[in-house]
């Protein structure tokens, strides 16, 4: 289906893409980005094939691995070498932790849960709760579970999680099986309008959001305070 569309980028997480769809998408023109939460992830991205790869730390919301954004950048920046273009992921959700990123030796970087809170996400989402739990989340208010998909994957902290933690909980299925299992759930507790229930990736940096404004409004402010904090830091003027 996204060969099938004008995209410019086609992004892959859970493993190296396939061969075959890196060379159907360089045909059309369009660039190959995949997901690395270590370092070896990212060497054997590199050798099949992708132009980015996305350095995602700990922090992030969604599928994500176990080492911190700020011992992996650097990390996979070094393993990749010239190879393929860094982006940096996990945690990044102001001007500041753009500039750390830059320092750390990544081209760019990669958000996503600060999407969760800009007025374009509140016009898509039917789940308005959604917005509202994470305006109240603190940045403690995220666990890493396996209840999502059957892989682990941060998540808004709630009582739908914690449910699965209470003694004699089900253990969850493995991938594919955890997801078609909770399915149905997950849409009724997305519909339920509960802010406690819903069902939703976020990564820790939710906790440092605390408005919902737009897009544009986002992309200024990172690219004044990223600014600021490298000319303090004494990079670029
Ligand atoms: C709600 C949500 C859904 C996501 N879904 C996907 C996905 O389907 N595929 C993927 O590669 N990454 C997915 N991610 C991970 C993002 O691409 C990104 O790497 C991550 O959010 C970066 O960390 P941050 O949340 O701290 O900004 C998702 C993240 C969130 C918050």
């Amino acid at each position: 289906v996204a060969l099938a569309h004008p995209a410019r980028l086609i992004a892959n997480a859970l493993g190296p893409p396939p061969p075959d769809i890196i060379a159907a998408a360089h045909e059309r023109g369009m660039l190959v980005a995949a997901l690395a939460g270590k370092a070896a992830h990212a060497q054997a991205q590199v050798a099949s094939g992708v132009d980015i790869v996305v350095a995602q730390g700990y922090e992030a919301g969604g599928h994500t691995g176990e080492i911190g954004s700020m011992v992996l950048i650097p990390e996979i920046v070094d393993a990749v070498g010239d190879q393929a273009t860094v982006l940096a992921a996990g945690g990044i959700g102001c001007g500041r932790q753009v500039a750390a990123a830059l320092t750390l030796g990544a081209a760019g970087v990669w958000m996503g849960s600060a999407w969760l809170l800009t007025q374009e996400y509140a016009r898509m989402t039917a789940a308005p709760a959604v917005q509202e739990a994470l305006l109240a989340a603190t940045s403690s208010d995220t666990v890493r579970s396996r209840i999502y998909s059957g892989k682990p994957a941060r998540l808004l902290k709630n009582r739908w999680t914690a449910a699965w933690e209470q003694p004699g909980a089900p253990t969850p299925l493995p991938m594919p099986l955890q997801n078609l299992l909770v399915a149905d759930a997950h849409q009724r507790l997305m519909r339920s309008g509960q802010p406690d229930v819903v069902p939703m990736p976020a990564g820790q940096v939710v906790g440092r959001i605390s408005e919902v404004r737009p897009v544009a409004d986002v992309v200024r402010s990172l690219v004044t305070e990223a600014d600021e904090a490298l000319r303090r830091a004494g990079g670029p003027r």
